[in-house]
């Protein structure tokens, strides 16, 4: 099946793959792909479990880890389910991202930042451009992430970056290259991401709040690994054309170049209610906002 091997679809087929798109939203563990067939690791393998798709990530005092998609992909999709370290997981980051290699690279993040007992994590989002990032958001969430499995998606397309929490943008980032010069991810493919790191210098509380490592191991797991995108291989063999090429693929389709009515009400909520950090408010951190935050 071309969906489970991260190919996209022909628009000819559009309206058949858009309904089973929300058909896949709602059974997506029955079209979950095979782990091995997509990932492998890229840090630390012995810190990381494979049961039967269900993929552990362990953070000791010895190590974090990391897994790495095995391809690289220029636009499309990417979901995972994560449930995150249960208890006291202050100091500690998890983090679902997409990057491309190299100093002047791209980068797409999801960081879940730990918190001690009963304190919530936040979550935090960053969009990196041409090796510049520095547009961080952190939102809180509206249920507990260490309970139970929440899927977590980039959608991305040569428009917009949707990031979303079991289908609800949280995040927008508008291409305005065109409109006002702000560089956009668009030339590079980008591998897709989980790990887990120790990050007490900063994550928790301002990094005031160490990770205790007598609650070692902290573990999160991931499992349901959707990528439909445009895989990226090597412009010796026509990959990278195609993906750059506009109009092929579901996420081309001209609805998908900005939210929906419906998703535009649910990221007005998420930022009333959740938002609780946004580079874009950060006078005290820029003397001048960034461009994009103008306009
Ligand atoms: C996943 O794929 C690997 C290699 O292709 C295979 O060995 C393994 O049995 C598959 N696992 C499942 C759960 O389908
Ligand atoms: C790391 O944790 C193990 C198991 O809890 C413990 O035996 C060991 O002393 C720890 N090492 C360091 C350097 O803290
Ligand atoms: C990316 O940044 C490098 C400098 O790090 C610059 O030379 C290059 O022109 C930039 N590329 C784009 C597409 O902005
Ligand atoms: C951790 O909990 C404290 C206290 O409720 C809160 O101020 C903080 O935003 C929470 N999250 C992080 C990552 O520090």
């Amino acid at each position: 099946m071309k969906i489970l091997h991260g190919s996209g679809i022909h628009s000819s087929v559009m309206h058949f793959h858009v309904r089973l798109l929300c058909f896949w939203m709602l059974f997506s563990l029955a079209f979950s792909a095979n782990f091995t067939d997509l990932f492998q690791p890229f840090w630390a393998p012995d810190h990381i479990v494979n049961e039967d798709n269900l993929v552990k990530l362990t953070l000791d005092n010895t190590s974090g880890c990391g897994i790495r998609s095995r391809r690289n992909y220029l636009f499309g999709r990417a979901s995972v389910q994560i449930k995150l370290i249960e208890g006291d997981s202050a100091g500690t980051v998890t983090a679902f991202y997409m990057s491309s290699d190299g100093p002047d690279h791209d980068e797409l993040d999801f960081e879940f930042l730990g918190n001690v007992s009963g304190e919530p994590y936040l979550v935090q989002t960053n969009v990196y451009v041409n090796g510049t990032g520095n547009r961080e958001q952190r939102h809180s969430l509206w249920f507990d992430p260490t309970a139970d499995f929440h899927s977590y998606s980039f959608l991305w397309n040569r428009h917009c970056i949707i990031f979303l929490i079991d289908g609800i943008p949280i995040r927008v980032f508008t291409n305005k290259e065109e409109e006002i010069g702000v560089p956009y991810p668009k030339n590079q493919g980008m591998g897709i991401y989980g790990s887990v790191w120790n990050a007490d210098d900063w994550a928790t509380q301002g990094g005031s709040v160490k990770t205790d490592w007598s609650h070692a191991p902290f573990i999160s797991a991931f499992r349901s690994f959707n990528i439909d995108a445009c895989e990226y291989l090597a412009e010796s063999d026509g990959t990278v054309g195609k993906c750059r090429e506009g109009g092929l693929y579901w996420w081309d389709k001209p609805a998908l170049n900005s939210l929906s009515l419906h998703q535009s009400r649910q990221l007005k909520w998420v930022r009333a209610k959740h938002l609780v950090y946004d580079y874009c408010k950060d006078t005290g951190r820029f003397n001048e906002l960034p461009r994009e935050c103008l306009s």
